[in-house]
């Protein structure tokens, strides 16, 4: 009703004083307000009267509003020298205030909506002073949220003729409507036909917000597996544009194996027989395709395989060769292929000539040879009871004696592959008429009689020689040892000797006879009658030597006595035969010991080393 009184009013005071009387209103508004949203928004409206005398007695002041583009406006305020309204009913009743002064008015705006984003009129009417009106268009900003960015979560293959699509971007709830720009690995990304599309869907939501929506299509080139997108949201605010960008994202492209790798990866080394082999096959193709394994000689039969593993158990030499592998997705391009060189070294068992054992004559000479093939160069070495007798492929075994017998044993092995050896042995047998060991044929010995030597008798032949004792001047001797090998017997007796006895070893076999003779002299025994204590005995030898020496006095004073008489010539005849009586080495020393426990003369004789006295003095 004051609305429509006022305008009323207004226009019938315009109609009646506008012309007679001549003055001006000089208004200003600025052209545009930007707030943000729920901030308050003044506008201000300052005018002033021109081509008057004083100021006019009647102002009216109104405040109009109108969304953009949009004919119809509404009057939100009114005021007169008498009274200001706010118009009830509208979107402003309870927000607004006005203030005003000399100089104009300013329409306050409180809590500013999206649905202020209008043309704010302000219309001064002083009847014949003058009438005048602007407007301010009020925009309201309201920053969108972050951009959420999401990728494709499978593959893009680069052979897609079009741009795919490789992420979305939106931006929610922003005013006024926000940009959305795209980057590739920081470098903005400009549409272009064929290359790079972006389809951008807006969408407002019911409470005025709008929300934008960036599809990116772009067309993948295998370089792009490292490539990081991201989008930015532009959006303005009060007087600047500001920006928010999301995270970045990696996208999986795919595309095909243009080149393709295959390679030993077990065992490292050389390959021996016996190995479990590993071949991997790689190409540069994502994803990774799978694999066919096959021979170069049999292209067309495939190779059981994991994947890209080909695992060839317990290889033989029989697995060399060339091996490939092709990836299953190029099946137009043949030529994408690995390819290796597979080879598997071997060592067959040593093949010893003479096999097994051989007989050799004594004297005789013989070559044996070990051979043991191989794909790599070996060694041989040959041995005998642990010590090294020979090197290469073959032994010279010349002149052969007794000691020439036994096992050989070859050893070969590959240096370049130490786990590959073998080894094969022979065994060599001298066959031969026994051979005694022994320096002497005959050996002479002594011994007191009574006491047991042992005799031993031992001879080298093949075949083994049987040993028989012949045994004269003595009934009491038995065989206590008795030892036989392949080329050796060993016998040994045990002999009471009680008087001079002759032992004959006769050791033969087929091919002969050989004898060891032992002469063995019985010496008495050396006895003494009584038992004597030792004082008594030293006594005794001191009246012995006491005698000896008067009885030596005697003599010297006679042999004195002649001499001065010229009887006998004094020369140096008679001292040699003085030192002449020192005993020779085979003379029998006589040891008498005191030591009435031990009440046996010890007689010593050294026959050669052979044979020492009981006591091994
Ligand atoms: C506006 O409404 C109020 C109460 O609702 C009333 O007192 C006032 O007279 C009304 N003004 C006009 C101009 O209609
Ligand atoms: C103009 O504004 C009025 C009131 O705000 C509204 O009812 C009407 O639909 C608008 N017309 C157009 C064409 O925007
Ligand atoms: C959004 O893009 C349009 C068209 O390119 C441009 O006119 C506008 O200024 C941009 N707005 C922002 C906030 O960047
Ligand atoms: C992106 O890259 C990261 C590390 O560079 C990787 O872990 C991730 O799997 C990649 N994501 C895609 C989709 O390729
Ligand atoms: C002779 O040999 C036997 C048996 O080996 C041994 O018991 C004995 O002591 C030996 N006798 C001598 C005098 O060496
Ligand atoms: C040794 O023994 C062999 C065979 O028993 C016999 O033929 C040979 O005559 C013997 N030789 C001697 C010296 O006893």
């Amino acid at each position: 009703m004051a609305f429509l009184r006022g305008a009323v009013l207004a226009l019938v005071l315009l109609i009646c004083l506008n012309r007679s009387v001549r003055g001006k209103v000089e208004l200003t508004m600025n052209d545009n307000l930007e707030v943000y949203l729920f901030d308050s928004a003044e506008i201000p409206c300052r005018y002033s009267f021109t081509g008057l005398d004083k100021e006019p007695s009647f102002v009216m002041i109104q405040w109009f509003v109108r969304a953009a583009g949009n004919g119809s406006r509404m009057r939100i305020f009114y005021s007169d020298a008498s009274q200001q309204i706010v118009d009830n009913n509208t979107d402003y009743s309870g927000r607004i205030e006005v203030t005003s002064d000399q100089r104009g008015t300013t329409l306050l705006v409180r809590n500013v909506q999206l649905s202020d984003e209008k043309e704010f009129f302000c219309q001064v009417n002083g009847l014949a002073a003058g009438y005048a009106e602007r407007k301010t268009h009020l925009r309201v900003f309201a920053p969108p949220e972050a951009p959420v960015i999401e990728g494709i979560p499978s593959g893009i293959s680069v052979t897609n003729t079009m741009p795919s699509k490789v992420a979305s971007c939106e931006a929610r709830n922003g005013f006024p409507k926000p940009n959305i720009t795209w980057y590739r690995n920081d470098e903005p990304l400009i549409p272009a036909a064929g290359q790079v599309n972006m389809i951008i869907l807006v969408t407002r939501e019911y409470r005025g917000f709008y929300s934008v929506q960036s599809t990116l299509e772009y067309k993948l080139a295998k370089e792009d597996k490292d490539s990081r997108f991201s989008c930015e949201v532009s959006f303005s605010v009060p007087g600047a544009v500001r920006t928010m960008a999301s995270h970045s994202i990696n996208v999986t492209v795919h595309y095909p194996t243009t080149m393709v790798e295959l390679w030993k990866e077990l065992p490292q080394g050389l390959v021996k027989e016996g190995d479990t082999v590993e071949l991997r096959c790689q190409g540069d193709g994502n994803p990774p395709p799978p694999f066919i394994f096959s021979k170069e000689q049999e292209p067309d039969v495939e190779l059981e395989s994991g994947g890209d593993v080909l695992v060839l158990p317990s290889v033989s030499r029989k697995d060399s060769g060339v091996y490939q592998c092709r990836p299953l997705d190029s099946a137009g391009q043949a030529e994408v292929k690995g390819e290796v060189q597979l080879t598997v070294h071997y060592l067959d068992p040593a093949v010893v000539v003479p096999k097994d054992s051989e007989v050799m004559l004594k004297g005789e000479n013989l070559v044996a040879s070990c051979n043991a093939l191989s794909s790599l160069k070996t060694v041989t070495v040959w041995y005998k009871d642990g010590k090294q007798v020979g090197h290469g492929n073959t032994l010279h075994l010349d002149d052969a004696t007794y000691e020439t017998s036994g096992e050989y044993i070859c050893e070969v092995t590959v240096p370049s592959l130490p786990s590959l050896h073998t080894s094969g042995s022979v065994h060599i047998i001298v066959q031969g008429g026994p051979q005694v060991v022994g320096v002497e044929e005959e050996v002479q010995l002594e011994e007191v009689a009574g006491r047991t030597v042992n005799l031993s008798c031992e001879a080298r032949g093949h075949p083994p020689p049987s040993i028989s004792w012949n045994i004269v001047g003595s009934q009491n001797w038995q065989e206590v040892m008795s030892k036989a090998n392949d080329h050796m017997t060993h016998s040994m007796v045990s002999i009471k000797v009680n008087s001079d006895v002759t032992a004959v070893c006769n050791a033969s076999n087929d091919m002969g006879t050989e004898v060891k003779v032992f002469s063995i002299k019985a010496i008495p025994r050396v006895t003494r009658t009584a038992p004597f204590s030792p004082v008594e005995g030293s006594g005794v030898i001191i009246v012995v030597i006491i005698l000896c020496l008067l009885l030596l006095a005697f003599l010297g004073s006679i042999l004195y006595f002649l001499h001065k008489k010229g009887k006998i010539p004094c020369g140096r005849s008679g001292k040699q035969e003085i030192t002449k009586e020192k005993p020779t080495k085979d003379d029998i020393v006589v040891e008498m010991k005191n030591n009435p426990k031990n009440e046996d003369a010890v007689l010593l004789k050294a026959v050669n080393g052979e044979k020492k006295g009981p006591n091994d003095q």
